[in-house]
């Protein structure tokens, strides 16, 4: 496939460098074998995540420099409560510093100890801040997402047969609210489909569990369901976004994605009381419900930012530059999942390294090495991240998939970039069975990738 011009031309640049192989060895040893540990000026491309590293417009550098800095009730809020009604038709939301503090305040206000809180797959954000209260996230994809060669159109989707199995078997009344996650970034950055959206929102709502959308990347799951799904072919993403969100009685969202800001998210209910609950709380964590956390310049980013991010040329260049670098990675001989998602690529590191166990984490192993051999940051998806002991046997319970995932920062990087990091891995491809594992020197209880140690083995 051809790379797909940019929809934007290059106003302001930031200089990056590569290292010498040598410093890049002893950066990473510095870090701990940990790439979230090392300096960004030592890395050359930064594919650790998509989330705040976008370029924002010249639109949205100019709306900045009309930040309202009141403290309560700032213009730069009412621009963006237009744009959050517009997009999602929600009145009742507030601002956060960013989509953790949303579902933090969503748990605080919602999750008792012993609840149970289904997604198709809840973020590792989520996951932990649901766990901080006591509850048990769930998650309940369908099969397919767990078979990285399936070319399902919408391996997001929640297996709703699992769903309403579930339901019965922990009752309805152990359920606060009902999640999903669009698009599944923890299981390849898949979408979900409309119709998958509207049986799940039927399946909440006829146990009376409130639905809560994690609208991280909606923008591009709305354009998958745009190109994907029967009858949408001719709506908006706009259009389609409403019909999404017309769904749910909530959503959390973090705006560092799909809005192309640097900082921000949002939290919004159709439910009064828990409103008046979420409203209190954020008082007490993040800021005024006018702000929340967020200074004004930022509220103005993120109410432009909204609609940059649902603009179809600049969807179809999106979706098509990691269809691009998925298909260059492909033909290294290196399988990823299928098909290509959203926002990023995700390499199957168990399939290249096979002779390297869960617990000795392939994806740390790949990580580290396209590191070495090309200054690339991308982030383990595997068992530093997913693996847990069992609540109730205490067994080590390992994910599915041991994935390193490449995630692409919003109109960043360019077409040389991306066929330089297809080189790189192509270089690792060939000399994949002399790769080793590592183990932890120290490991925190929750979350615990972003800060943990290791040693080769
Ligand atoms: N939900 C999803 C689906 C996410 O991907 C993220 C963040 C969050 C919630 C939390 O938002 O970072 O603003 O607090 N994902 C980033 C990533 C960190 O790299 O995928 P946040």
């Amino acid at each position: 496939m051809n790379y797909p011009p940019e929809p934007f031309r290059i106003k302001m640049v930031e200089p990056i460098r590569l290292i010498s192989p040598e410093e890049r060895r002893k950066a990473i040893q510095a870090a701990g074998y940990n790439v979230f540990s090392l300096r960004a000026e030592d890395i050359f491309i930064d594919l650790l995540t998509d989330s705040g590293t976008g370029a924002m417009s010249d639109r949205q550098w100019s709306a900045m420099m009309q930040g309202d800095e009141s403290y309560a009730g700032a213009r730069s809020y009412f621009r963006l409560a237009e744009a959050v009604e517009k997009i999602f038709g929600f009145k009742q939301f507030v601002p956060t510093h960013q989509g953790r503090a949303a579902e933090n305040i969503l748990s605080a206000a919602l999750v008792k100890p012993g609840q149970y809180v289904p997604s198709n797959m809840h973020f590792d954000t989520t996951d932990a801040n649901i766990r901080a209260r006591g509850g048990r996230p769930i998650n309940l994809v369908i099969d397919e997402a767990g078979d990285p060669s399936s070319q399902h159109p919408f391996k997001g989707n929640m297996d709703i047969a699992k769903l309403k199995a579930f339901i019965g078997k922990v009752g309805a009344e152990n359920i606060p609210f009902g999640m999903v996650t669009v698009t599944n970034n923890a299981g390849g950055g898949q979408p979900v489909s409309m119709a998958n959206l509207k049986a799940i929102a039927e399946t909440y709502h006829a146990s009376g569990i409130p639905f809560y959308i994690d609208a991280a990347r909606y923008a591009e799951n709305c354009y998958f369901i745009k190109l994907r799904e029967k009858g949408y072919a001719d709506k908006s993403t706009l259009e389609i976004a409403r019909e999404m969100f017309a769904l749910a009685d909530g959503f959390c969202m973090s705006a560092k994605k799909d809005a192309i800001v640097n900082i921000g998210g949002l939290l919004a209910t159709k439910d009064e009381k828990v409103f008046q609950n979420i409203k209190n709380e954020l008082i007490l964590r993040e800021g005024f419900p006018t702000y929340g956390g967020l200074a004004g310049r930022d509220l103005d980013a993120m109410a432009v930012g909204l609609f940059e991010g649902l603009d179809e040329a600049y969807l179809a260049y999106r979706l098509n530059q990691t269809a691009y670098l998925g298909e260059r990675i492909r033909a290294t001989g290196i399988a990823i999942v299928e098909p290509p998602g959203g926002h990023a690529i995700y390499l199957d590191a168990g399939a290249l390294l096979p002779h390297i166990p869960h617990g000795e984490f392939p994806g740390q192993a790949l990580a580290v090495e396209l590191y070495l051999e090309g200054g690339i940051r991308g982030c383990e998806i595997g068992s530093i991240m997913f693996a847990h002991p069992d609540p109730e046997t205490g067994e080590m319970v390992y994910p599915q998939l041991e994935l390193v995932r490449l995630a692409i920062p919003r109109r960043t990087y360019t077409q040389s970039h991306m066929d330089y990091v297809a080189e790189t891995l192509g270089k690792i491809a060939k000399r994949a069975a002399s790769l080793r594992g590592c183990k932890f020197t120290y490991a925190p209880e929750l979350l615990r990738h972003f800060t943990a140690r290791f040693e080769p083995l």
